[in-house]
Parts: structure tokens; C-alpha cells; sequence
């Protein structure tokens, strides 16, 4: 921003400086005894070619001001005004809601309290119960060290473990960050990579995964569950006497149990459903951006991503999409060095489930705001920048985000998360 007005000053005006000496000495030496003007005619010419060049500048200097406040425009608006201007200009393109079958004003929604569930797995309380003892079952690793909780630490953690990536039995270090599960349940395709389509077909992965609970075979699994009485008699329950203990049925318990873990308790679903004064001025200011800028093109509806059982219709998308200094800074780019391709993840809860990205490679929200910004929506070359490292004209494009746009974004994000969970996490959050 800052620096942008100094290429100005330091490039500018030089450059005009030379430009108004270089036309003086044109009219003087060459154009005026041409044609024979007299002294003061000389310097009329000068003065009125010379005010071509002020005039020129003027709409440059003009042009780079609005370019880099674009906060003082949205300052005299109110937030309802700035929301309708926003929803106007989303309705002049297709941008915003590029599927022809969605409506094409935005629509802010909360999230259902129940979870959507497949037909051949239906959340009976006894089922929920058993998943429950199950998701903090260390038995179900290798070594019997870890559990689900272990990494996702529903309560005081919000269903992250605060870590860079995972770590699983013997300390390995796992590749990736640990997603949250809250809300999970809404996901219509599972991991940062969208590789698996169900909460069941995805808990047989952690276990058996060697790195991370380690179990050998599902056979073992199960053999150890069996040996326990009080499962037997659990898995009677869930499933009616005379059921085996399966790895099928295990992961079908720990799945229906996860589809309770749902954070419907938020501001923004407090002010979505007619609470005004649920957010501030900054989150309001924020949600606005959040849909004027576009990140709803992708973190969209109720469990903000497309991503969704509810309504998504593209899950997974390149990122980061834009080449930026940032792929190089926390190493976005796959080991082959290309852009890769993941799942929209869902921002409910994002504000406690730091670190963020999939390597866990960011500490601070804000910054992660920037990255998408520029990654994902191109806000990061400024209009009027003259000269790149590589003293090449930059490419005319959008102008990134203030830091205020970046704070009030954050302010949005944090109201995405649950008041039930952040009074959990209250005395371990700075
Ligand atoms: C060693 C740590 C660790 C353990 C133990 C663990 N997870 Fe995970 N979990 C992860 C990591 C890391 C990911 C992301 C992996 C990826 O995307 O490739 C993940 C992803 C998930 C997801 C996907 C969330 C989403 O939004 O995509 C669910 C659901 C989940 N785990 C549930 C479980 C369950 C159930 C168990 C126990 C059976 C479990 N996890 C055990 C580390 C762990
Ligand atoms: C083109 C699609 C797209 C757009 C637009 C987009 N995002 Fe994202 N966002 C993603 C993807 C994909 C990821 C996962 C990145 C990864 O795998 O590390 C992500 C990750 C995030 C995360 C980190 C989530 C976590 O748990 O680590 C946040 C926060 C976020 N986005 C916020 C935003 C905001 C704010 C905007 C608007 C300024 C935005 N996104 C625009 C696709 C998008």
C-alpha cells in the first residue's frame, strides 16, 4: 500500500522532472526557431505542452488513490447498503454463483442441527453411545497409546490437536494437519485431499494407518474389542443380540457418533436467525467482504464449503491457484512443486483450529486470509506497480485487501466459532 505511493513519488517524479526539462529544451532548440517564435511564445508552448504531462499525472495520482482506498468508499456506506451494492455487482456476472441452477443473490444460512445419514446406518442412541466410547478407545491402536481423541481433541482443542501436522504412535510425524471433526458430518467428501466420500469408509483409515493408530488388521481390531464384556454387551445393544463385533460395525458406530458433533452455537447463526446485535461492526463489515470479494465461491452455504452434503456441487479446487511469493514461504505446492488439487475445507471453527493450511504451514489467521486472498482470488499485483524484481511491467490486476478488509475478515471468521467451544478453550487461548 504504502509502498505503492513511493514507486509513485520516487519514480514519478523524476520521470516527470525529465520529461517537462526534455520538452523545454524541444521547443526551445528544435520547434522554436523552426518556427520562428518569439521568446514568450517559447515558453506558451512549453507551458501548454507541459500541462498535457501535469494532466496526465493528475488522473495518475487520481487513479492509484482510489486503487488503495478502497476503504474510504465502503466507509460512508452502512453495512446493509455495502451488502446490497455487493449483491448488485455479484448479479451483474455470473462470478459469484457461477451454477445456473443456484439462485443468484447469496443466500447466508445456518446449519441444521442434525446431520444427514446414510440409510443403512441410522444414528440410534445406543449406536451413538458405543461410537462415542469407541472414538476414545485406545485399544484401537497398535500399542493401545492412542486414540481418536488423541489427535482430535473435540473440547479442548476443537477437534484439532494445536499441532503443526499429526503425531501417531512411536511420535511419528505425520505429512499433514489434523482437521477438525466438528461439523465434519456435512462434508459430502472427507481429508484435506477429498479422498474418501463417507465418516465410515474414513475411520478405517487412522487405524489401520501405520503412522498413525498403527493397528495391524482388522481382524485385530476386533479380536480385541471381543475380549472385552462390556463391548460385547455395547454392540449387542447397537446391533442386536447375536451380532458379531465387526471392523464394519466399529467404524459404523464411530461414524454415527461423530454425526452428533455438530456447532450450530455461533454468532453467525444467532445473527442469521434475527439476533442483530449478534456481531459487531467489524464482523458485519467482514461478512460482507467475505461474499463481495468471493470467498463464497468456494467456502459457500450453511457449513461455508462447497464441499457440502447439504448443498455442494464442487468440492474439491486447485490451490493455490495464483502462483505467489507465499507457495515458495510455506511450501504450498505439492513435492512435485505443482499446484495441488484439495477439498474446500469448512471455516466453522477455523478461528480455534489454528495452525492452518493442510501442512499446518501458517500460524496466524490474518495471514492465512492474505494467502487466499491472492492465492485463490488474484487480490495481490497492484494496479499501478512500474517495475518487478524482474524489471518487467507487472500485469494490471486486482488490488489486495487493506489490512483493515484482512482484520474485519478475521473479526467474520471468528464468529463462525461455536460459544459453547470457546468458552471450552477459554483459559488456554491467549
Ligand atoms: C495420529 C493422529 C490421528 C488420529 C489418531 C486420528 N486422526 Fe483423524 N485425522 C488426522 C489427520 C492428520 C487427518 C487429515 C489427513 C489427511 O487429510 O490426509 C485426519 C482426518 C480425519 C477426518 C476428516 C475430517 C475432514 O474434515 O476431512 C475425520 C472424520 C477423522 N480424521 C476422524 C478420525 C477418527 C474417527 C479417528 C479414530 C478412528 C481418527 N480420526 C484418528 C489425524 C488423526
Ligand atoms: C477458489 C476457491 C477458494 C476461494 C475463493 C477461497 N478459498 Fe479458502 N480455501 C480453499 C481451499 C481449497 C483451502 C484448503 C487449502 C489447503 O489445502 O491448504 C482453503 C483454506 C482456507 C482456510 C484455512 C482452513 C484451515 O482449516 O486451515 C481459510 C481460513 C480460508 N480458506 C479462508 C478463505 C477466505 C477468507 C477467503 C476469501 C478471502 C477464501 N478462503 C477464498 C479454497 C478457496
Amino acid at each position: 500500500m504504502k509502498s505503492g505511493l513511493s514507486d509513485l513519488m520516487t519514480i514519478g517524479i523524476p520521470a516527470i522532472l525529465f520529461g517537462m526539462l526534455a520538452l523545454g529544451m524541444m521547443v526551445h532548440r528544435e520547434l522554436g526557431p523552426f518556427v520562428g517564435l518569439t521568446p514568450e511564445g517559447k515558453w506558451l508552448l512549453t507551458v501548454a505542452l507541459g500541462m498535457g504531462i501535469l494532466a496526465f499525472v493528475l488522473k495518475l495520482g487520481v487513479a492509484q488513490l482510489l486503487v488503495q482506498s478502497p476503504e474510504n468508499t465502503i466507509d460512508r456506506l452502512t453495512h446493509t447498503d455495502f451488502l446490497h451494492q455487493a449483491r448488485a455487482d455479484s448479479d451483474k456476472g455470473d462470478f459469484l454463483n457461477p451454477a445456473p441452477n443456484r439462485p443468484r443473490q447469496y443466500v447466508w444460512a445456518t446449519l441444521p442441527t442434525t446431520a444427514p445419514e446414510p440409510a443403512d446406518n441410522p444414528g440410534t442412541l445406543a449406536k451413538i453411545a458405543l461410537g462415542k466410547h469407541l472414538f476414545n478407545e485406545k485399544q484401537l491402536s497398535g500399542d493401545a497409546s492412542l486414540s481418536c481423541a488423541s489427535c482430535h481433541d473435540l473440547y479442548e482443542k476443537a477437534g484439532s490437536d494445536a499441532r503443526r501436522t499429526a503425531i501417531g504412535i512411536a511420535n511419528q510425524v505425520g505429512a499433514r494437519n489434523v482437521p477438525t471433526i466438528w461439523n465434519a458430518a456435512f462434508q459430502s467428501v472427507l481429508f484435506w485431499d477429498g479422498r474418501v466420500p463417507s465418516l465410515e469408509a474414513q475411520a478405517k483409515g487412522p487405524i489401520l494407518n501405520p503412522i498413525e493408530m498403527g493397528m495391524s488388521t482388522p481382524a485385530e481390531a476386533e479380536r480385541r474389542l471381543n475380549a472385552d464384556p462390556t463391548y460385547r454387551a455395547r454392540f449387542a445393544l447397537a446391533f442386536g443380540e447375536g451380532q458379531a463385533i465387526t471392523f464394519e460395525r466399529i467404524v459404523q458406530a464411530i461414524a454415527a457418533y461423530e454425526r452428533t458433533l455438530i456447532t450450530a452455537d455461533t454468532p453467525y447463526d444467532r445473527y442469521v436467525r434475527g439476533e442483530s446485535t449478534a456481531l459487531n461492526q467489524a464482523q458485519l463489515r467482514g461478512m460482507a467482504l467475505f461474499e463481495a470479494v468471493g470467498c463464497v465461491l468456494c467456502h459457500r452455504g450453511p457449513n461455508f464449503s462447497d464441499a457440502s452434503l447439504l448443498d455442494g456441487e464442487t468440492p474439491l479446487r486447485f490451490f493455490p491457484a495464483n502462483p505467489t511469493p507465499y507457495d515458495e514461504k510455506y511450501k504450498l505446492l505439492t513435492e512435485s512443486g505443482e499446484r495441488g488439487v484439495w477439498r474446500v475445507p469448512s471455516l466453522r471453527n477455523v478461528a480455534l483450529t489454528g495452525p492452518w493450511l493442510h501442512n499446518g504451514s501458517v500460524d496466524k489467521l490474518d495471514e492465512v486470509v492474505r494467502i487466499m486472498a491472492s492465492a485463490q482470488l488474484g487480490r495481490s499485483t497492484q494496479l499501478m506497480t512500474w517495475l518487478n524484481k524482474d524489471s518487467a511491467l507487472d500485469k494490471v490486476d486486482r488490488s489486495p485487501l487493506s489490512d483493515r478488509d484482512i482484520h474485519d475478515i478475521v473479526a467474520f471468521l471468528e464468529s463462525l466459532s461455536s460459544d459453547g467451544l470457546r468458552k471450552k478453550m477459554a483459559p488456554t487461548t491467549p
